[in-house]
């Protein structure tokens, strides 16, 4: 399938999903309100591949991610790594909670989908 639609109800704040979609694991991540307020505070000099939050996500609740390591593939692990957002164990990448690389070989975010949520409890990806 081309598209997925996922039900946020049956994903609680603090828990990653994860998805299978064109192939690939789809990352949805329930934010804390803690990770939304570190993630909207970061400095954009610290980063590698610097992108503000609000350009990762729609609504800061909820970051919808490829789970692609962007250096050679690997599936992160959620909620693991320095950075309390990912972790690859591949080779030791670590990604913030806005699925932002911080620290190890990988070059790029995790890459963001085209997305809309047609509803409050909705998302739909693709
Ligand atoms: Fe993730 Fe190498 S594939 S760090």
């Amino acid at each position: 399938l081309s598209k997925i639609e996922i039900k946020l109800s049956d994903i609680p704040e603090g828990k990653n999903m994860t998805f299978k979609w064109r192939g690939k694991p789809l990352f949805v991540r329930h934010r804390t309100e803690k990770e939304i307020a570190t993630e909207a505070g970061v400095n954009l000099a610290e980063l590698r591949d610097p992108q503000h939050d609000t350009e990762r996500v729609q609504n800061p609740s909820w970051v919808i991610v490829l789970g692609v390591c962007t250096h050679l593939g690997c599936v992160p692990i959620a909620n693991a790594g320095d950075f309390g957002g990912y972790y690859c164990p591949c080779h030791g990448s670590h990604y913030d909670a806005s699925g932002r690389i911080r620290k190890g070989p990988a070059p790029l975010n995790l890459e963001v989908p085209y997305y809309e949520f047609p509803d409050d409890n909705t998302v739909v990806v693709g």
